[in-house]
């Protein structure tokens, strides 16, 4: 898709898109379209339910007047809550409606509403932005489908007075989006196509960048005991593979890094405590704590972000073979500490407990963040809305639940206080790795808690955030990318010397 940000005016021969805010309030846009029409725009308004909230979209096709071959007029929600996030749920909308409409040239004039601060290249930047996100497909595996009949858009224009000031305001969203999209692919592909070796050479791909990347294999694990995360990698015949991504950006004067830690089980049966059969083909998407990791270490470095900041990836496939661990199982993890492996498809906190550790004991981090397809458990306490936050930093659960809210990607706080210690304690080791029916969440973070030191630090359960099972504004279903827009933003904010 060729993105164009042009002056308005300019003549648009395929789909033109206006926009109309909650309670009909028409844009400049759209008015100007409404008189070259003779009122067919208001004709329409008064003949249906069209209301003007977000996303709702209204087709003229073959409009008299205009070049165009339709109108589409595109609802922005209250004018007085206007913001870069309604526009990209807008824009997605609209991408969507416009990908199954067969039509590949769509043109996009949206204006500000009155007295609004947003200002219009922003806008402009946003509008891009939404309909990239929401036009991703993951296809490469399809062999049938002929180029022609894809739906596809080749070219988006963007309206706006200023789109020099537009071109700025989209590159560093794109660049985002690009690592986010990435995210998408690596999370979609099954775990017979990714699987840690293959993840550990795509993360050897981002040295280009200026990424400083070592993968760390059984023998380098076993001399330094990560013996939680070889537990878990024992039943399959996939080597595991920490993968260790370092970015420089403010150089050694800039202090220890910022850290983000990944799971990354590319597929996780469950191990000898097996999951059932029946929807067990989602656990290739196991691995996207790790993906994230990966597309934020991308994506600083892709911006030259002015921060030091390391990525650890801990790569295993969760297997019930031969040699696989059994439950009851203890094994000792590098920071010294045992854990009694009741479960073995309680896999995430046994592999991020050495991960976590490492990170810790390796680079002295000033905080850690980790990411996980933990627990089944957010997912009955939130659903698909929020990821699970857990911090033993109040400063830093206060800036992840602010990035939160300015990306878009949003975190509800939960506790982690020392009242539920005592569900993972074990009978004959330190700890448990099931700490029965109930909050298993918490249990989870919990077990996490101990393996980072006094380094603040917050954990991410993305279980239920990391694949949609529906389209939604700005995602079609299928992976989310959930994480990346999330901690630049964080980085940006927070750790970056401005
Ligand atoms: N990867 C799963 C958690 C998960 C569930 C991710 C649903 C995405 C969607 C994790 O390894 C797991 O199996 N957790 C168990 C823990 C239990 C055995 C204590 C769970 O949540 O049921
Ligand atoms: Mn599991
Ligand atoms: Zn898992």
């Amino acid at each position: 898709m060729k993105v164009a940000f042009v002056k308005p005016g300019t003549a648009a021969p395929g789909a033109v898109a206006v926009g109309i805010y909650h309670g009909l309030q028409q844009t400049a846009a759209a008015r100007r379209l409404d008189r070259a029409t003779d009122g067919a725009l208001s004709r329409a308004i008064a003949a249906g339910r069209f209301r003007g909230e977000v996303g709702e979209i209204l087709p003229l096709m073959a409009p008299r007047g205009v070049p165009a071959r339709s109108i589409i007029l595109v609802g922005l929600g209250e004018a007085a809550s206007f913001n870069g996030l309604a526009v990209e749920r807008a824009a997605g909308a609209l991408a969507a409606h416009v990908l199954s409409s067969g039509e590949t040239d769509l043109a996009i004039e949206v204006d500000a509403p009155k007295g609004s601060t947003v200002d219009g290249a922003r806008i402009a930047a946003h509008l891009a932005n939404g309909v990239r996100l929401r036009g991703y497909r993951f296809d490469k595996h399809r062999t049938t489908e002929k180029p022609d009949a894809k739906p596809r858009l080749e070219r988006l224009a963007i309206h706006t007075v200023d789109p020099a000031g537009a071109r700025r305001s989209y590159a560093p969203l794109a660049s985002t989006a690009e690592s986010a999209l990435l995210v998408r692919d690596l999370v979609s592909e099954p775990g017979n196509v990714i699987y840690p070796a293959i993840f550990a050479a795509r993360a050897k791909e981002l040295t280009s960048l200026g990424l400083k990347v070592e993968a760390l294999g059984r023998d380098r694990l076993k001399k330094l005991g990560l013996n939680a995360m070889l537990g878990v990698a024992q039943g399959s015949s996939h080597e595991p593979q920490l993968v260790v991504l370092q970015w420089q950006g403010a150089g050694k004067s800039g202090g220890e890094p910022v850290a983000f830690v990944g799971k990354g089980v590319t597929f996780d049966t469950g191990g000898i405590s097996i999951k059932p059969a029946g929807g067990m083909e989602e656990m290739k998407y196991d691995m996207a704590g790790a993906a994230v990791v990966f597309g934020v270490m991308r994506s600083l470095a892709a911006r030259r972000a002015r921060v030091n900041a390391v990525g650890v990836c801990a790569m295993v496939e969760n297997m019930p073979g031969e040699n696989a661990q059994r439950p009851g199982d203890i094994v000792r993890t590098m920071s010294g500490q045992t854990i009694e492996v009741i479960d073995t498809d309680a896999e995430g906190r046994l592999v991020l407990s050495d991960a976590l550790y490492f990170a810790h004991a390796r680079f002295k981090p000033r905080a850690i963040v980790d990411l996980a397809t933990l627990t089944g458990s957010v997912v009955v306490a939130l659903g698909y809305e929020y990821a699970g936050l857990f911090a033993t930093d109040d400063k830093l659960a206060e800036r992840l639940l602010a990035a939160g809210t300015a990306s878009g990607e949003k975190l509800w706080r939960l506790p982690l206080t020392d009242h539920y210690v005592d569900l993972i304690k074990s009978d004959i080791a330190d700890w448990k790795n099931d700490g029965g029916r109930w909050c298993d969440a918490i249990n989870a973070a919990m077990l996490l808690k101990q393996f980072v030191g006094d380094t603040p630090w917050a954990h991410l359960d993305i279980a239920g955030m990391a694949w949609t099972k529906e389209d939604r504004p700005t995602v079609p279903k299928g992976a989310t990318g959930y994480g990346v827009r999330l901690l630049d933003r964080l980085v940006a904010d927070c750790f970056e010397a401005k």
